[in-house]
């Protein structure tokens, strides 16, 4: 009785390291990246742009790297906090997740930033754009944009242009904060004074009130910034105001003349003037590439900044797991991530290896009307901006 036992547990004991052991091979082969992103609420657009780009860029360049399998697990923070910071210690503790990314707004971002520091996983920010993010981990590191980066260009480009007086409209939060003192700043520092900084909560806007008093200050110009998702809301209350026929100019940056939205906003928004890092109508191969197979891939969306900053956000993923060989290891990921450079649908830019911040060209772009349809369309370029304000 006691040998047949004994051969027994012999025999499960075989049984189960045969199991275990293409099992346990299967798991270290599979590199789990989790992106964190508001599929549902007001930011959905930010998810569904980031997550279709990401399965573009794995769709095109193949799951395996550095004789990895890349594994993409897709979670939806529903545009909160809480709920992003409880899935990024989900993806580590549970599921294991080597990298994580995503993370629609500024808020999101800073939440998953203290779990990122204590696992030691990079993060990789593919939405947020409020410059002091990336100084809150060592983990993270950004391949969207920054505020002071894509504002400072508009406000250089309207002092040059005759504005000469101008009232601010952002959001209040983040990156309107960034926007309304970049923009000061460089405007004031060139010659022109801002007259008033107006600010609109983040959550279900009402612009009425702030463009009645904006109209009321008789500016050259009225610069805005809202995040992506909320900007056919405030131009339609914008052209109802009436401020360009009070010859008010009306500038921002490009989140308002989002390219996913500009289609719904209508003619009155020809000739605005905007800077930024991407447009769908950035004119090169590897964009119009770019564009191509993401409007095959999903039913024809047009792309936008954020969809580019995912597809990018994945390609230096790749770049670091090859340059690493495959190593999984948070600090040596980071470390390989600093200072990639690459040709991205939106033009050159590289991961300043100081900031692990992005580096890239910004754009002033003119709203136009082309075979019946709105673009963003580039006409000056300022080649590879730092954000003006990191020390
Ligand atoms: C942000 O919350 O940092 C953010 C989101 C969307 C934008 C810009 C900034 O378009």
């Amino acid at each position: 009785m006691a040998h047949k036992s004994f051969s027994k547990s012999v025999l499960s004991a075989a049984v189960a390291l045969t199991l275990a052991g293409p099992l346990a091979a299967m798991a270290e082969d599979s590199v789990k990246v989790g992106l964190i992103l508001p599929m549902t609420g007001a930011s959905a657009s930010t998810g569904r742009q980031i997550e279709a780009a990401a399965r573009l860029y794995i769709a095109e360049h193949g799951n395996k790297v550095a004789g990895k399998t890349i594994e993409l697990i897709v979670k939806d923070d529903q545009g909160t906090a809480d709920m992003s910071k409880r899935l990024a210690q989900e993806l580590v503790v549970n599921d294991k997740a080597a990298i994580l990314g995503g993370f629609g707004l500024t808020p999101l971002a800073l939440a998953v930033g203290p779990v990122a520091t204590q696992a030691k996983v990079p993060a990789v920010i593919m939405a947020a754009g409020t410059s002091m993010i990336v100084e809150q981990s060592p983990y993270f590191v950004r391949t969207s944009f920054t505020l002071p980066q894509n504002t400072t260009p508009i406000a250089e480009w309207s002092v040059k242009n005759g504005i000469k007086k101008v009232v601010t409209l952002v959001s209040d939060y983040g990156p309107g904060l960034d926007a309304e003192k970049a923009f000061k700043v460089k405007f004031e520092a060139e010659g022109g004074q801002v007259l008033d900084q107006l600010r609109a909560p983040l959550a279900n806007p009402d612009f009425a009130a702030f463009l009645q008093k904006a109209k009321d200050l008789k500016p050259d110009a009225l610069f805005l910034f809202v995040p992506s998702g909320q900007g056919a809301s405030l131009m339609k209350q914008v052209n109802e105001r009436g401020l360009t026929q009070a010859g008010i100019k009306v500038i921002g940056t490009g989140d308002v003349t989002d390219d996913d939205l500009l289609n719904s906003m209508g003619d009155d928004v020809i000739g605005m003037i905007t800077s930024h890092d991407y447009s769908t109508d950035h004119n090169s191969p590897e964009n119009k590439a770019f564009v191509a197979a993401f409007m095959k891939a999903t039913n024809n969306l047009r792309p936008n900044f954020m969809a580019v900053n995912g597809y990018d956000g994945m390609a230096l993923i790749y770049k670091a797991l090859e340059k690493t060989k495959g190593d999984t290891d948070g600090t040596k990921l980071i470390e390989a991530m600093k200072g990639e450079a690459w040709v991205s649908p939106r033009g050159p830019i590289s991961i300043d290896p100081q900031t692990r911040d992005i580096v890239q060209n910004v754009y002033i772009r003119k709203v136009e009307k082309k075979n019946g349809q709105l673009y963003n369309v580039e006409f000056d370029t300022i080649a590879n901006v730092k954000d003006p304000t990191h020390k």
